[in-house]
């Protein structure tokens, strides 16, 4: 059996309000996943594309936080909207989404 073409791991990570970070996943409703989920099911990508949902994945500032492997593509302030155009575009097309791109320079700043 092949390795995964693509796993989309989407940070699902729920913090309290007000807390300084914020989170990707402040209702705790995990949709964000559930939409990957439910589109990748639609185009029939199955097994070889999975979307898991993750922790926080260490880039909260820019969430709601999407990465891509093994391309190690970063995506954020990623919105249900988006889900689609992430299928179709980055996966099955190969495309960088430039709008929701996280440069590898903003990747891991310090915090203050
Ligand atoms: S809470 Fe999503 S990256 Fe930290």
């Amino acid at each position: 059996m092949p390795g995964f073409t693509h796993h989309i791991f989407v940070c699902c990570n729920r913090r309290e309000p007000g807390s300084a970070r914020g989170c990707c996943d402040p209702d705790g409703s995990e949709a964000l996943r559930s939409a990957f989920k439910a589109e990748l099911k639609k185009r029939n990508l199955g097994p070889l594309v999975r979307a898991n949902k993750s922790g926080c994945l260490d880039q909260c500032e820019l969430g709601p936080t999407v990465v891509i492997y093994p391309q190690a593509i970063w995506y954020g302030g990623v919105t249900l909207a988006d889900v689609p155009r992430i299928i179709d575009e980055t996966v099955i097309g190969g495309r960088i989404l430039e709008d929701l791109l996280i440069p590898a320079e903003k990747l891991n700043q310090p915090r203050e």
